[in-house]
């Protein structure tokens, strides 16, 4: 009864829903015991009344106390029913947000519900380039937040080539800032990650970002906002100056909704015209983050969200360690494969020296030898086509089910596979026959 009542947000309503419920049990409880009685059909019918009434009563009381379930749970009942493999979605608004970020706001075509989805969670998406053999597919995370939403806001940062190399710009990124359009149709698999923020924990979030690294903490910070408005929560954001910093006026307007939220913004290299816009000068770092926190509580009090460039990261987090913050209270996503380290690393591998692969859906048999790289090159060698993103074991993009045998990380992914279910870009087999889903 406290489940179904739970689950009516309207405290006159589930008042009533329980008085109803009070009555209806009350009154079938005592016609039940006084049939069995030898009072006089009249007494009977007196007493089940006034116990009808009793029951309403306290039925009302009750249905005021009982604390309506947490939104997150119905929005997780809601997740679950999304769809499987890729849904077409049409573009209705594209707004740049800075210099190099350009919001995609997606509905689906099927004009269908959509799934709500995690905070920090991402979508995949499928783009025909033309000069492209095969779809390149992209993972970007949800910008925006709604509890039942219905549509999708991705925030693209436009890649250039790297200053030192002599190679093409992004080729997802591009092709999204200059060739998709208000009525471009994209498909895309559900909401996925598992960098995602447990809205009702009690304890304070830092959001820590810089660049793009912004977008799944916008999601954090009004998922908090919408469902447990009292929590602290810190928001703090590098850019280089105010024309590189998307959402500026955006993650202030979230503060009205929880009393609670701190913002914090630092500039490396701020304009004149930037001020009054940012709060300190310099990069985001566990200085600045140990300056604004220590007064209000210490290291190990909040849970900490991560996500911006590689060296950021890095240093925050080996930051936060040496501050004493516990390594399970820090959450991270990286967008891009970290950089190379200077001298090649060997890493010690528990790979087999050989194994024979059986792509089960293809139905193709063959043998793997130490040089032949990851299993997702192995599949590609075979002429197989698996999808694929990043090839960095962060995106899932390229997540199987391994049906049999074991498989081996030369390092732990950054992304975490569901259970029964590798990351082929970065894995190798470990036992002598391999079995997987493709
Ligand atoms: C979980 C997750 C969430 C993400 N969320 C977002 C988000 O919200 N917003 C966002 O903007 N991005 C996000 N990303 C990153 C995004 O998925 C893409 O990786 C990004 O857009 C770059 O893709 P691209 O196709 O444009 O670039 P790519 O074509 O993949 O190129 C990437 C970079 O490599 C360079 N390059 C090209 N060829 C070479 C070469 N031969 N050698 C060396 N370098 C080369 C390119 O110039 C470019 O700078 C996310 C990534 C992940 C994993
Ligand atoms: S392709 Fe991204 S995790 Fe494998």
């Amino acid at each position: 009864m406290a489940d179904i009542l739970g689950r009516t947000p309207n405290p006159l309503l589930r008042s009533l829903s329980a008085a109803i419920m009070g009555a209806s049990a009350a009154t079938i409880l005592t016609g039940g015991i006084l049939g069995l009685s030898k009072l006089e059909k009249q007494q009977v019918n007196q007493w089940a009344m006034s116990a009808g009434l009793g029951g309403a009563v306290v039925g009302s009381v009750f249905g005021g106390f009982v604390k309506p379930q947490p939104v997150t749970k119905q929005a997780s009942q809601k997740q679950e029913k999304g769809w499987t493999d890729w849904r077409d979605f049409v573009v209705f608004r594209k707004e740049a947000e800075s210099q190099e970020i350009t919001s995609f706001y997606l509905k689906p075509q099927d004009g269908k519900p959509i799934p709500s989805f995690k905070p920090g969670q991402f979508l995949t998406l499928k783009l025909d380039i033309p000069e492209q053999s095969r779809p390149v597919i992209r993972t970007y995370s949800l910008s925006d937040y709604a509890v039942t939403p219905d549509y999708y806001r991705l925030s693209i940062k436009r890649e250039g080539a790297p200053q030192d190399q002599a190679v093409p710009p992004g080729i997802a990124s591009n092709f999204m800032h200059d060739h998709i359009q208000e009525g471009s149709v994209i498909p895309c698999k559900p909401p996925n990650g598992k960098f995602v923020l447990d809205v009702q924990q009690p304890h304070p979030a830092v959001l820590i970002s810089n660049g793009v690294g912004i977008t799944p903490m916008i999601s954090m910070a009004k998922a908090v906002a919408a469902q447990n408005p009292d929590r602290p929560v810190w928001f703090l954001h590098g850019a280089r100056d105010g024309s590189y910093h998307a959402f500026r006026e955006a993650v202030p307007a979230i503060a009205p909704e929880n009393p609670n939220f701190t913002v914090h913004y630092r500039y490396s290299r701020p304009r004149p015209d930037d001020d009054g816009g940012y709060q300190s000068t310099g990069y985001v770092d566990t200085a600045l983050v140990k300056s604004l926190l220590t007064p209000k509580f210490g290291p190990n009090d909040a849970e900490y969200f991560l996500c911006g460039s590689p060296s950021f990261m890095d240093s925050l987090r080996s930051g936060l360690a040496e501050w004493g913050v516990p390594n399970e209270q820090v959450y991270f996503e990286s967008f891009s494969k970290p950089v190379a380290k200077a001298a090649p690393v060997t890493p010690e591998s528990d790979a087999a020296q050989t194994a024979e692969i059986v792509f089960a859906k293809s139905g193709k048999t063959a043998t793997w030898s130490e040089f032949d790289g990851t299993l997702l090159e192995f599949a590609e060698e075979q002429g197989l086509s698996p999808d694929y993103s990043c090839r960095a074991g962060i995106c899932l993009t390229c997540m199987c089910r391994l049906e049999e045998g074991e498989v081996a990380y030369d390092e732990e992914p950054s992304g975490s596979p569901d259970e029964g279910k590798v990351l082929i870009c970065v894995s190798k087999p470990k036992t002598a026959k391999v079995v997987l889903d493709i």
